[in-house]
């Protein structure tokens, strides 16, 4: 057994997430936010199943590209470009980028000549349970004079672009959204530029100790609202990252010590923190399930903390924790559905602790 702690990944569970997502939403392309897991096996996986890449830097388009996918299924997604990453997307050949202010669609029509371009508007979706708020996103108005900007530019328009949210648990979220990138549409067909596609992000949540809406409840209303208020010239795209990989993950851990603390409460110190995988404790956002070997013994509140010397390190003291009371140092602990935004976002060496390792299980092909 290797030393804890370590990420499993259960490639089989990946590719029944996507199946699962196609089947629900059987015209819409699907666009794999890699951020979420960048593992090589998964995005083997993603393209063997005919999956598009969302990707945020030169880094991740490197690694796709060096797995053997094609550029035409890259985007480059992050509206934050440097006019060198995206010259360097150009010449690496890829063909389609996202963008929210007019100094990028510049840049982009600059060092990337004829591109296709989604231009991401903020959308009045509610707020989701790990939210951008206002760092994305023009207004619906600007992302209408900027596709036509776009257009005037040389580049192709491929539409509007809306992200409701990480983690996003109210359907009404998506119906809001298309239904303004409808409008956007309309302006845009006015002005006769047809809309090729229309980019609903990502945001599909899915089930930590709370409870999250699945795609039988999320699938008919982003259907009904598509064809509600979207041209039949406009594709959906979806650009899953949680919803394809959250449920894969397993993150094996130990219980480093057990102590009743001067607050008295009782702390549980982990080998795994906020520094090397749980990233998304950050306010106790993402309230993630735990499975220990004592599991059946009485349970009692605890403190759940990490394993370095920062006061920030604790990954739940607001949310009610409950553990067997008979856990003790050397335990071994398991973390649930840890699939998404683990690994790739734990630290190289804080206070000297490797990032998280992973590990993937499951046949990777079929
Ligand atoms: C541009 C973009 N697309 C898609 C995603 C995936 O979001 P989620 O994991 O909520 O599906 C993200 C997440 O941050 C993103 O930044």
């Amino acid at each position: 057994m290797p030393e804890s702690p370590y990420l499993v990944i259960d490639l089989a569970r990946v590719r029944e997430n996507y199946r699962a997502l196609r089947a629900a939403l059987p015209s819409a392309r699907i666009r794999f936010a890699v951020k979420a897991s960048p593992v090589s096996e998964i995005i083997e996986l993603l393209a063997a199943e005919g999956a598009e890449f969302d990707v945020a830097s030169v880094g991740e388009i490197e690694q796709c590209l060096g797995l053997g996918v094609a550029p035409e299924r890259l985007c480059y997604g992050n509206p934050i470009k440097k006019a060198r990453d995206i010259a360097h997307a150009f010449a690496r050949g890829v063909r389609r980028y996202a963008f929210d202010t007019e100094d990028d669609l510049l840049r982009i029509a600059e060092h990337a000549p004829g591109a296709e371009v989604e231009c991401r508007f903020l959308s009045a979706a509610p707020q989701s349970t790990t939210p951008f708020g206002a760092k994305f996103g023009c207004t619906p108005t600007d992302a209408l004079r900027l596709l036509v900007r776009a257009r005037d530019l040389g580049l192709r328009v491929g539409g509007p672009y809306f992200h409701v949210g990480s983690q996003q648990t109210d359907p009404a979220a998506w119906r809001i959204g298309i239904e303004q990138a409808g409008r956007i549409a309309e302006g845009l067909a006015d002005k006769g530029i047809p809309v090729a596609s229309v980019n609903i992000g990502g945001g599909l949540p899915i089930s930590y100790a709370d409870r999250a809406p699945g795609l039988d409840v999320l699938a008919p209303v982003i259907a009904d609202a598509a064809a509600e208020y979207l041209p039949e010239t406009a594709g959906l795209v979806v650009e899953p990252g949680r919803a394809l990989v959250g449920s894969a993950g397993t993150i094996h851990a130990e219980v480093i010590g057990v102590r009743a603390a001067p607050d008295g409460r009782r702390w549980i110190y982990l080998d795994i923190g906020r520094y090397n995988g749980m990233a998304e404790t950050e306010n106790e956002y993402i309230a993630y399930r735990f499975r220990t070997e004592r599991d059946g013994d009485p349970v009692d509140e605890a403190v759940v903390a990490g394993p370095t010397c920062d006061g920030d390190d604790v990954l739940y003291q607001r949310t009610q924790v409950l553990l067997p009371t008979t856990l003790r140092a050397g335990d071994r602990v398991q973390i649930l559905d840890t699939g998404a935004y683990t690994a790739s976002y734990s630290s190289v060496s804080f206070n000297g602790f490797p990032p998280l390792t992973v590990h993937v299980s499951g046949a990777e092909r079929e």
